[in-house]
């Protein structure tokens, strides 16, 4: 398996690896199954050994049961890891109940965060979303404070429009964007993408695969079981018609050798070197796989076929990226 290199997350940012391990579904939260904890933890360092460093989790995944998680992993290894918290959203059993960005809250919900990790620092602090209920002057303002503090090294977003990212970023510089996107969902380029590029913000891509969608591997219909059952993108018609869009990348992979995993996984890499795909990997023979995808290179005519294919629209029905 190779070794991942490194880029620079955002203008003058930290340097973390260009593939982005994500924590989430080794925990049980909303859909995903209870895993194997020892494999999450085995899986988080066998991707420190190939150079992923990049750790994503957030306070409520699992209701801190990923954190701790994570915590297990870096024990005596600190150094290699760079960890990526986001905060803010209040779950109860699985049921998303809304957010909290009060300062207050905010300052309750790091220490909690540093004991569970382990740490006394958090490379990169982010709100999971941002709404009205707090002025964002005051949610960015309260990171920025923790970084003064020595409690967070940068301040990253998630999940937001072009302009809140602007808005943020002349509050406090903004590291890094965390946001979902793939051949599914590109519905960011037009305006989100290009705001992050001016700005010198690194993009952490997320659901690379589409919910599983763009892996080859979903059937219609869905078992009653899966939670992709929620989303009219995973339902009756259109699920059929985006399976049949699914082929052509299901054939152009089966001509490169890949899978259409690497492939998803690839043409996110390739939209720029200050993309990171970030991708769910629960254990460890998911690493050869997604590792080599970050090697694939597209000719134009491949890149071509892709774009027409998948152009924004193209797959019918939203998952919760619609915002
Ligand atoms: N900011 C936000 O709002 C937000 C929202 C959602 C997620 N995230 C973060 O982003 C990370 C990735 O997001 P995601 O889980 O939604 O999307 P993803 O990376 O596309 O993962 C979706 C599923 O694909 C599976 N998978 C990974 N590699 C595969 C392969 N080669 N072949 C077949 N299946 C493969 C994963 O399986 P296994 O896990 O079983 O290995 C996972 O169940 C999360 O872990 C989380 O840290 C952020």
């Amino acid at each position: 398996m190779s070794t991942i290199k490194k880029i620079a997350l955002g203008k003058n940012g930290p340097m973390v690896s260009k593939l982005g391990l994500g924590c989430m579904r080794m925990s049980p939260i909303y859909g995903s199954r209870v895993s194997n904890e020892s494999e999450g933890i085995a899986t988080i360092q066998s991707a420190l050994d190939h150079g992923i460093n990049f750790l994503n989790t957030g306070d409520f995944y699992g209701n801190g049961h990923n954190e701790l998680l994570i915590g297990k992993a870096i024990k005596d290894r600190r150094d290699d890891a760079f960890i990526s918290v986001k905060f803010g959203a209040i779950f109860d059993n699985g049921q998303w109940l809304g957010l909290d960005l009060r300062p207050m809250s905010i300052r309750n919900f790091i220490n909690y965060s540093l004991v569970r990790l382990g740490i006394d620092t958090i490379d990169l602090y982010q709100p999971c979303r941002l709404d009205d209920s707090v002025p964002m002057e005051d949610v960015i303002g309260t990171v920025a404070e923790l970084i003064k503090e020595g409690k967070v090294r940068h301040l990253g977003v998630s999940e937001i429009a072009a302009e809140q990212l602007r808005k943020a970023n002349n509050i406090y510089p903004v590291t890094a964007l965390e946001i979902g996107y793939s051949l599914a969902d590109r519905q960011i380029e037009h305006d989100l993408l290009p705001t992050a590029k001016e700005l010198g913000i690194g993009v952490v891509a997320f659901a690379n695969t589409a919910e599983g969608l763009l892996t080859g591997e979903m059937k219609a219909p869905l078992s009653p079981d899966a939670y992709q059952n929620h989303f009219s993108r995973f339902q009756g018609e259109n699920l059929i018609k985006n399976l049949e869009k699914v082929e052509i990348l299901k054939s152009l992979a089966k001509e490169k050798g890949y899978t259409p995993s690497q492939l998803a996984i690839a043409w996110v890499n390739a939209q720029g070197d200050h993309i990171m795909p970030l991708v769910s990997m629960s254990r460890r023979s998911r690493l050869p796989e997604n590792t080599e995808a970050m090697d694939i290179v597209f000719s134009t005519k491949e890149m071509h076929t892709l774009d027409e294919h998948f152009s924004v629209g193209s797959i019918l029905g939203g998952t919760y990226l619609q915002r």
